[in-house]
Protein backbone atom coordinates (compact mmCIF):
# COMPACT_ATOMS: atom_id res chain seq x y z
CA UNK A 1 0.00 0.00 0.00
CA UNK A 2 1.61 3.05 -1.15
CA UNK A 3 1.18 6.58 1.30
CA UNK A 4 0.25 9.95 -0.36
CA UNK A 5 -0.21 13.49 1.60
CA UNK A 6 -0.07 15.64 -1.09
CA UNK A 7 -3.01 15.82 -4.02
CA UNK A 8 0.28 16.54 -6.83
CA UNK A 9 1.66 12.85 -5.19
CA UNK A 10 -1.68 11.60 -5.75
CA UNK A 11 -1.87 12.46 -9.09
CA UNK A 12 1.44 11.01 -9.56
CA UNK A 13 0.45 7.45 -8.57
CA UNK A 14 -3.00 7.73 -10.05
CA UNK A 15 -2.01 8.62 -13.91
CA UNK A 16 -0.79 5.02 -15.02
CA UNK A 17 -3.61 3.69 -13.56
CA UNK A 18 -6.48 5.35 -15.19
CA UNK A 19 -7.15 2.84 -17.36
CA UNK A 20 -8.28 0.79 -15.01
CA UNK A 21 -11.71 0.67 -12.46
CA UNK A 22 -10.37 2.85 -9.54
CA UNK A 23 -12.53 2.50 -6.36
CA UNK A 24 -13.03 4.96 -3.83
CA UNK A 25 -14.06 5.07 -0.45
CA UNK A 26 -13.85 8.32 1.48
CA UNK A 27 -13.54 8.55 4.98
CA UNK A 28 -12.49 10.07 8.43
CA UNK A 29 -10.47 7.83 9.85
CA UNK A 30 -10.90 6.03 13.11
CA UNK A 31 -11.43 2.61 11.10
CA UNK A 32 -13.60 0.12 12.36
CA UNK A 33 -15.54 -2.72 10.67
CA UNK A 34 -18.05 -0.83 8.64
CA UNK A 35 -15.64 0.71 6.64
CA UNK A 36 -13.62 -2.05 6.07
CA UNK A 37 -16.83 -3.90 4.82
CA UNK A 38 -16.53 -0.77 1.84
CA UNK A 39 -12.64 -1.51 1.28
CA UNK A 40 -13.68 -5.33 0.62
CA UNK A 41 -16.95 -4.53 -1.31
CA UNK A 42 -14.70 -2.12 -3.66
CA UNK A 43 -11.90 -4.82 -3.60
CA UNK A 44 -14.21 -6.96 -5.30
CA UNK A 45 -15.31 -4.94 -7.70
CA UNK A 46 -12.27 -2.08 -8.52
CA UNK A 47 -8.80 -3.02 -10.01
CA UNK A 48 -7.48 -0.34 -8.06
CA UNK A 49 -8.82 0.80 -4.46
CA UNK A 50 -8.12 4.09 -3.22
CA UNK A 51 -8.82 5.15 0.40
CA UNK A 52 -9.10 8.54 2.04
CA UNK A 53 -8.93 9.79 5.30
CA UNK A 54 -8.99 13.59 6.24
CA UNK A 55 -11.13 14.71 9.15
CA UNK A 56 -12.74 17.79 7.00
CA UNK A 57 -13.48 20.48 9.29
CA UNK A 58 -15.79 22.07 6.93
CA UNK A 59 -18.36 19.60 7.98
CA UNK A 60 -18.33 20.59 11.41
CA UNK A 61 -20.52 23.16 13.34
CA UNK A 62 -18.73 25.47 15.69
CA UNK A 63 -19.86 23.53 18.84
CA UNK A 64 -18.97 20.14 17.17
CA UNK A 65 -16.89 17.48 17.87
CA UNK A 66 -13.71 18.68 15.45
CA UNK A 67 -11.15 18.76 17.64
CA UNK A 68 -11.79 15.56 19.99
CA UNK A 69 -12.54 13.37 16.78
CA UNK A 70 -11.10 10.19 17.55
CA UNK A 71 -7.51 9.91 15.18
CA UNK A 72 -4.90 6.80 15.11
CA UNK A 73 -3.33 6.85 11.93
CA UNK A 74 -0.73 4.34 12.52
CA UNK A 75 -3.70 1.93 13.43
CA UNK A 76 -6.01 3.11 10.37
CA UNK A 77 -3.13 2.79 7.91
CA UNK A 78 -2.35 -1.12 9.04
CA UNK A 79 -6.23 -1.75 8.72
CA UNK A 80 -6.66 -0.25 5.67
CA UNK A 81 -3.72 -2.19 4.27
CA UNK A 82 -4.58 -5.70 5.84
CA UNK A 83 -8.29 -4.45 3.83
CA UNK A 84 -6.92 -4.14 0.35
CA UNK A 85 -6.33 -0.86 0.33
CA UNK A 86 -3.73 0.07 -2.76
CA UNK A 87 -3.65 3.61 -2.25
CA UNK A 88 -4.13 5.74 1.10
CA UNK A 89 -4.83 9.68 0.55
CA UNK A 90 -4.03 11.33 3.98
CA UNK A 91 -3.95 15.24 2.91
CA UNK A 92 -3.66 18.01 6.07
CA UNK A 93 -5.98 20.58 6.20
CA UNK A 94 -3.52 23.02 4.57
CA UNK A 95 -3.17 20.56 1.77
CA UNK A 96 -7.01 20.08 1.38
CA UNK A 97 -7.91 23.92 1.87
CA UNK A 98 -4.68 26.48 0.82
CA UNK A 99 -6.49 29.07 0.93
CA UNK A 100 -10.45 29.89 2.24
CA UNK A 101 -12.70 28.15 0.62
CA UNK A 102 -15.04 30.55 -0.97
CA UNK A 103 -16.94 27.83 -3.33
CA UNK A 104 -19.35 25.43 -1.66
CA UNK A 105 -21.83 22.70 -3.16
CA UNK A 106 -24.70 22.70 -1.93
CA UNK A 107 -27.73 20.16 -2.18
CA UNK A 108 -31.37 21.61 -1.64
CA UNK A 109 -34.10 19.52 -0.41
CA UNK A 110 -32.49 16.14 0.33
CA UNK A 111 -30.31 17.94 3.00
CA UNK A 112 -32.82 19.86 4.51
CA UNK A 113 -34.28 17.51 7.23
CA UNK A 114 -32.65 15.14 9.45
CA UNK A 115 -29.27 15.81 10.16
CA UNK A 116 -29.30 18.75 7.90
CA UNK A 117 -31.89 20.48 10.39
CA UNK A 118 -29.69 19.66 13.56
CA UNK A 119 -26.47 20.16 11.71
CA UNK A 120 -26.84 23.69 9.84
CA UNK A 121 -23.92 23.70 6.96
CA UNK A 122 -22.54 19.81 7.69
CA UNK A 123 -24.02 18.25 4.22
CA UNK A 124 -22.47 21.32 2.06
CA UNK A 125 -19.55 20.90 4.22
CA UNK A 126 -19.63 17.19 2.98
CA UNK A 127 -20.60 17.84 -0.74
CA UNK A 128 -18.13 20.06 -1.09
CA UNK A 129 -14.95 18.54 0.24
CA UNK A 130 -16.64 14.98 -1.47
CA UNK A 131 -16.70 16.85 -4.68
CA UNK A 132 -13.12 18.01 -4.54
CA UNK A 133 -12.00 14.36 -3.61
CA UNK A 134 -13.69 13.12 -6.62
CA UNK A 135 -11.99 15.85 -8.37
CA UNK A 136 -8.62 14.55 -7.15
CA UNK A 137 -9.03 10.92 -6.97
CA UNK A 138 -11.39 10.51 -10.56
CA UNK A 139 -12.98 7.46 -9.35
CA UNK A 140 -15.19 5.03 -11.38
CA UNK A 141 -17.06 3.97 -8.23
CA UNK A 142 -17.39 5.30 -4.66
CA UNK A 143 -18.45 3.57 -1.45
CA UNK A 144 -20.70 5.15 1.39
CA UNK A 145 -22.00 3.15 4.19
CA UNK A 146 -25.83 3.05 4.79
CA UNK A 147 -25.85 4.49 8.12
CA UNK A 148 -25.22 7.78 7.05
CA UNK A 149 -28.40 7.00 4.72
CA UNK A 150 -29.09 11.56 4.64
CA UNK A 151 -25.06 11.59 3.10
CA UNK A 152 -25.82 8.83 0.53
CA UNK A 153 -29.60 10.37 -1.01
CA UNK A 154 -27.28 13.81 -0.95
CA UNK A 155 -24.18 12.14 -2.82
CA UNK A 156 -26.28 10.76 -5.67
CA UNK A 157 -28.37 13.57 -5.39
CA UNK A 158 -25.24 15.90 -5.83
CA UNK A 159 -23.60 13.29 -8.59
CA UNK A 160 -26.58 13.08 -10.55
CA UNK A 161 -27.04 16.77 -10.92
CA UNK A 162 -23.64 17.50 -11.73
CA UNK A 163 -23.06 14.61 -13.80
CA UNK A 164 -19.54 13.09 -12.24
CA UNK A 165 -18.95 10.03 -14.04
CA UNK A 166 -19.36 7.51 -10.93
CA UNK A 167 -21.18 5.21 -9.64
CA UNK A 168 -22.21 5.93 -6.11
CA UNK A 169 -22.33 2.64 -4.11
CA UNK A 170 -24.53 2.66 -0.95
CA UNK A 171 -23.68 -0.52 1.25
CA UNK A 172 -25.55 -1.97 4.61
CA UNK A 173 -25.15 -1.02 7.90
CA UNK A 174 -22.99 -3.32 9.74
CA UNK A 175 -23.77 -3.51 13.08
CA UNK A 176 -21.91 -4.60 16.38
CA UNK A 177 -22.96 -8.34 17.31
CA UNK A 178 -25.80 -6.73 19.81
CA UNK A 179 -26.87 -4.38 17.38
CA UNK A 180 -25.47 -1.29 18.10
CA UNK A 181 -24.17 0.47 14.86
CA UNK A 182 -20.71 0.81 13.84
CA UNK A 183 -19.38 4.33 14.50
CA UNK A 184 -15.82 6.32 15.04
CA UNK A 185 -18.34 8.32 17.52
CA UNK A 186 -18.82 4.89 19.90
CA UNK A 187 -15.35 5.31 21.36
CA UNK A 188 -16.88 8.40 23.60
CA UNK A 189 -20.00 6.14 25.12
CA UNK A 190 -19.80 4.77 28.43
CA UNK A 191 -20.53 1.60 29.80
CA UNK A 192 -24.18 2.95 31.18
CA UNK A 193 -24.48 5.14 27.81
CA UNK A 194 -23.88 2.53 25.61
CA UNK A 195 -26.01 -0.41 26.77
CA UNK A 196 -29.19 2.33 26.85
CA UNK A 197 -27.61 3.21 23.18
CA UNK A 198 -29.08 -0.62 22.08
CA UNK A 199 -32.68 1.06 22.03
CA UNK A 200 -31.41 3.11 18.63
CA UNK A 201 -31.07 -0.55 16.54
CA UNK A 202 -33.95 -2.36 18.77
CA UNK A 203 -36.58 -0.04 18.46
CA UNK A 204 -35.50 0.42 14.35
CA UNK A 205 -35.71 -3.24 14.16
CA UNK A 206 -39.03 -3.73 15.85
CA UNK A 207 -39.72 -1.22 13.62
CA UNK A 208 -39.45 -2.80 10.27
CA UNK A 209 -40.77 -6.19 11.94
CA UNK A 210 -43.97 -3.86 12.65
CA UNK A 211 -44.15 -2.37 8.94
CA UNK A 212 -43.75 -5.58 7.11
CA UNK A 213 -46.46 -7.30 9.11
CA UNK A 214 -48.66 -4.28 8.25
CA UNK A 215 -48.94 -3.07 11.83
CA UNK A 216 -48.81 0.32 10.85
CA UNK A 217 -51.21 2.73 8.25
CA UNK A 218 -49.25 5.99 8.86
CA UNK A 219 -46.23 7.16 8.97
CA UNK A 220 -47.05 8.88 12.57
CA UNK A 221 -48.00 5.84 13.69
CA UNK A 222 -44.18 4.42 13.14
CA UNK A 223 -42.92 7.23 14.33
CA UNK A 224 -45.08 7.19 17.96
CA UNK A 225 -43.81 3.85 18.21
CA UNK A 226 -39.79 4.37 18.00
CA UNK A 227 -39.91 7.85 19.51
CA UNK A 228 -41.89 5.94 23.17
CA UNK A 229 -38.99 3.02 22.94
CA UNK A 230 -36.32 5.43 23.16
CA UNK A 231 -37.57 7.55 25.38
CA UNK A 232 -37.80 4.56 27.85
CA UNK A 233 -34.11 4.80 28.45
CA UNK A 234 -33.38 7.26 30.96
CA UNK A 235 -30.05 8.77 29.52
CA UNK A 236 -31.63 9.33 26.10
CA UNK A 237 -32.06 12.70 24.83
CA UNK A 238 -33.85 12.66 20.99
CA UNK A 239 -32.67 15.01 18.55
CA UNK A 240 -35.30 13.81 15.98
CA UNK A 241 -36.89 10.68 15.31
CA UNK A 242 -38.38 10.96 11.22
CA UNK A 243 -40.49 8.73 8.59
CA UNK A 244 -39.61 9.89 5.14
CA UNK A 245 -39.46 8.76 1.96
CA UNK A 246 -36.44 7.58 0.70
CA UNK A 247 -34.04 8.86 -1.10
CA UNK A 248 -36.28 11.68 -1.49
CA UNK A 249 -36.69 12.65 2.12
CA UNK A 250 -39.68 14.28 2.10
CA UNK A 251 -42.48 13.62 4.63
CA UNK A 252 -45.49 11.37 4.08
CA UNK A 253 -48.95 10.36 6.00
CA UNK A 254 -50.28 7.37 4.58
CA UNK A 255 -47.51 4.35 3.98
CA UNK A 256 -47.84 2.70 0.66
CA UNK A 257 -45.21 0.36 -1.06
CA UNK A 258 -42.68 3.50 -1.94
CA UNK A 259 -39.38 2.88 -0.23
CA UNK A 260 -39.33 4.91 3.55
CA UNK A 261 -36.43 5.36 6.12
CA UNK A 262 -37.37 5.37 10.01
CA UNK A 263 -34.04 7.35 10.88
CA UNK A 264 -32.97 8.44 14.28
CA UNK A 265 -30.56 11.03 15.80
CA UNK A 266 -30.38 10.81 19.79
CA UNK A 267 -27.71 12.47 22.47
CA UNK A 268 -26.44 10.11 25.40
CA UNK A 269 -24.13 12.34 27.72
CA UNK A 270 -21.84 14.16 25.34
CA UNK A 271 -22.52 11.60 22.36
CA UNK A 272 -24.84 11.86 18.85
CA UNK A 273 -26.00 8.88 17.32
CA UNK A 274 -27.90 8.48 14.81
CA UNK A 275 -29.27 4.70 13.05
CA UNK A 276 -31.70 4.09 10.27
CA UNK A 277 -33.56 1.49 8.38
CA UNK A 278 -35.04 1.62 4.49
CA UNK A 279 -37.89 -0.43 3.97
CA UNK A 280 -41.49 -0.33 2.08
CA UNK A 281 -44.10 1.07 3.80
CA UNK A 282 -46.16 -1.71 2.89
CA UNK A 283 -44.73 -4.95 2.19
O1 LIG B 1 -18.81 9.77 5.99
C1 LIG B 1 -17.74 10.36 6.22
O2 LIG B 1 -16.83 9.84 6.86
C2 LIG B 1 -17.54 11.78 5.72
O3 LIG B 1 -18.72 12.51 5.79
C3 LIG B 1 -16.93 11.87 4.31
C4 LIG B 1 -17.86 11.24 3.27
C5 LIG B 1 -15.60 11.14 4.29
C6 LIG B 1 -16.70 13.33 3.92
O4 LIG B 1 -15.83 13.96 4.80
Amino acid sequence: MIIVETIQALSKELKPLRNKIIGFVPTMGYLHEGHLSLIRRARQECDIVVMSIFVNPLQFGPNEDLDRYPRDFKRDSALAEQAGVDILFHPSAEEMYPTPNLTEVSVTQVSERLCGASRPGHFTGVATVVTKLFHMVMPDRAYFGLKDAQQVAVIQQMVHDLNFPITIVPCETVREPDGLAMSSRNVYLTKEERQQALILSKSLLAAKDGLTTGRWSTAEEVRDFVYQQISTQPLARIDYVEVLTYPSLQPIQKLTNQQIIVAVAVRFGQTRLIDNILCCGKE
